[in-house]
């Protein structure tokens, strides 16, 4: 184990896991990351956290899934700064899920994923699922204990793709269970450049990202109403989610995330789930997790 301490009781910071070791190269596959994955990682770590804790006594059974897992390590793109992923970060969280399930397509990140869980959580409960997250929903949901009235089961599911390519039947297929979503939404850094291709050419991306093919009137009157193209589609996902019964996900809930450089924006990530006491552990996380005030648990 490569456990280096632990945060003390009642005064954890906003990260709130288990300090694990730094990575430093093991002459394996290192993708870059821009500098604002930290700011990604703190918020849905810290949420995790929140999660796994405060879901604890109501659920017989936590489980943690990423439908974008990485290959366990990123580096921060122009440094030669190494960051663990989020698989690993969710991993330290303190209590632990009772299962963890990592999805990701390209199988040289899944193999160093594998390695890496294995060197910093050699008995953690992980199943892996090779391949597109689109095509191997229904693996990914039969990895994911059904849960019954003795043995109840509660899933947070992260999905943190590059672009808006995640297709919402991927989402439906997975909320037939007790599943809260954390999704990352990149409508600034892919849609909103891409707004041509998708609206004008190859509009099918947004049809399926937004399970809908009606979206056009719709945009048709946002756009008259000066109202913004990632905002719309935030807006549209949040009221795709409504109808698998989610609660409203207004875009102030949401984090926006922009470039450290330019401080452009490029993506929201959204918290969607039935329960309102996930919904109010979220505002936490977006507070504690944005300005870094020591959290308590009390
Ligand atoms: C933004 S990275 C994820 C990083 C990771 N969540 C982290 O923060 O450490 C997105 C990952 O998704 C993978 N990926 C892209 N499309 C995918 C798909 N359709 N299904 C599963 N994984 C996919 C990519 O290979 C890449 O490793």
């Amino acid at each position: 184990m490569h456990r280096v301490g632990e945060h003390k009781a009642n005064t954890k910071t906003a990260s709130m896991t288990n300090e694990i070791a730094q990575p430093s190269d093991d002459n394996m596959i290192c993708p870059e990351a821009g500098s604002w994955t930290e700011d990604k990682h703190r918020v849905v770590a810290l949420y995790a956290t929140m999660f796994s804790k405060g879901m604890k006594a109501k659920w017989d059974k936590r489980v943690y899934v990423e439908l974008y897992a990485g290959a366990g390590y990123s580096r921060i793109r122009g440094t030669q700064k190494m960051i663990l992923g989020s698989p690993l970060q969710a991993l330290a969280v303190e209590p632990p899920f009772d299962k963890y399930i990592f999805c990701e397509a390209i199988s040289e990140n899944l193999e160093a994923l594998k390695i890496r869980v294995t060197r910093y959580f050699p008995t953690a409960n992980v199943a892996y699922v090779e391949g597109d997250c689109d095509l191997r929903a229904s693996d990914i949901l039969g990895e994911i204990p059904p849960g019954s009235k003795d043995n109840t089961v509660l899933t947070l599911c992260f999905a943190d793709p590059f672009d808006i390519g995640l297709k919402f039947g991927t989402i439906k297929t997975l909320s037939s269970r007790l599943v809260d979503f954390i999704v990352l939404l990149a409508v600034y850094s892919d849609a909103n450049r891409a707004y041509r291709r998708y609206v004008m050419e190859d509009a099918v991306k947004v049809d399926q990202f937004l399970g809908s093919s009606t979206w056009r009137d719709r945009w048709r009157i946002a756009e008259a109403d000066a109202i913004l193209f990632p905002k719309f589609l935030a807006s549209e996902f949040a009221a795709s989610m409504e109808t698998l019964g989610y609660l409203p996900t207004p875009i102030h809930k949401m984090k926006r995330v922009s470039s450290d450089e330019k401080n452009l924006p490029l993506y929201y990530i959204a918290l969607f789930s039935r329960n309102k006491l996930a919904l109010d552990l979220w505002d936490d996380a977006l507070k504690y997790g944005t300005d870094q005030t020591a959290f308590h648990w009390d």
